[in-house]
C-alpha cells in the first residue's frame, strides 16, 4: 500500500515514519510511503501556504493553489484523497479495516484555522476526524490514521497479534494482560493465565472483555456481535454490581 503525507512539517512526519513496526513496514516496502513539503508548491519569494479568512476573523486558512498543485502533482490511481479535520468521520477500527483494502492515500493535513473549502470541494474524497477536540493541525491526525491503518497490511503485525484478533474487530474493549512477575507487590496474576487451560483461559479474557466494555463503554456492548454465552456473563455482571 501507498500513503501520501502533504504537510508543513515534512520532517516530524518522516521522523515518525522511521519508528517502530510502521518503519519497519516502510523498510520491508509492505508500506510505500511518500512525504510532500506542501511550501514546494508556493512559488512566491516566502513560499506562502495561508492567508486571512475573506470575512474577517482571526487565525489563517491555507490557500488554494498550493494544496491543488500538490494533490494533482502527487496523487496517483486509485488514491483516496483524506483531509484531517475535526468535521470529518470520526476514525473508527471499520473505517481503518476499509481504508487498509484501498490501493494508496493520500492524507492531507490541514493547519491553522482550516483549509480552504475549494479544497475540500474538488479534491477531498473523505474527511476524518480522530476525535471531538481540536488540535493545531492535521499532522497527528494523519499519522494516528496511518498507524491505525498501517495495522491491517499483511506482514506488519506478528501473526501472534494480527489485527483481526484486535479486541475492536470483535466490538469490545480489550481485556487484562499480565507478564512476569507472578507475583509483584502482593498482587498475583489470576490462576487461570497460568493454568495451562487453554479454552479456560479464553472464557477468562471473553468475559474480562465483556466487563471491561460494560464498565467503561457500555454504548458499544449494543453494536458487539454476542452470543449466548456472553449474554450470561453480562447478566451476571448485572447482579453483582446490584
Ligand atoms: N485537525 C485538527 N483537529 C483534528 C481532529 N480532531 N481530527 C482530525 N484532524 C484534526
Amino acid at each position: 500500500m501507498r500513503i501520501t503525507i502533504i504537510s508543513i512539517f515534512p520532517d516530524l512526519v518522516r521522523t515518525f515514519l522511521g519508528a517502530g513496526l510502521v518503519g519497519r513496514a516502510v523498510e520491508a516496502k509492505t508500506l510505500e510511503t511518500k512525504v510532500v513539503d506542501l511550501r514546494d508548491h508556493a512559488h512566491d519569494r516566502h513560499r506562502t501556504v495561508d492567508d486571512v479568512p475573506f470575512g474577517g476573523g482571526g487565525g489563517m486558512v491555507l490557500k488554494p493553489e498550493p494544496l491543488f498543485e500538490a494533490v494533482e502533482t502527487h496523487r496517483q490511481p486509485g488514491d483516496a484523497v483524506i483531509l484531517l479535520s475535526p468535521q470529518g468521520e470520526p476514525l473508527t477500527h471499520a473505517l481503518a479495516t476499509e481504508l487498509a483494502g484501498s490501493r494508496g492515500l493520500l492524507l492531507l493535513c490541514g493547519r491553522y484555522e482550516g483549509v480552504d473549502e475549494r479544497v475540500r470541494l474538488e479534491l477531498v474524497d473523505r474527511e476524518v476526524s480522530i476525535g471531538d477536540y481540536v488540535l493545531m493541525g492535521g499532522e497527528l491526525p494523519a499519522l494516528v490514521l496511518l498507524e491505525a491503518v498501517a495495522r491491517h497490511l499483511p506482514g506488519v503485525l506478528g501473526n501472534e497479534t494480527s489485527a483481526a484478533r484486535d479486541s475492536f474487530a470483535q466490538g469490545l474493549l480489550d481485556f487484562p494482560h499480565y507478564t512476569r512477575p507472578q507475583e509483584f507487590r502482593g498482587l498475583r496474576v489470576p490462576d487461570v493465565l497460568v493454568s495451562g487451560d487453554h479454552g479456560a483461559v479464553a472464557a477468562w479474557r471473553r468475559q474480562e472483555a465483556l466487563r471491561a466494555t460494560w464498565a467503561k463503554r457500555p454504548d458499544l456492548l449494543e453494536r458487539a456481535a454476542l452470543d449466548e454465552t456472553d449474554r450470561a456473563v453480562l447478566a451476571s455482571l448485572g447482579r453483582d454490581s446490584a
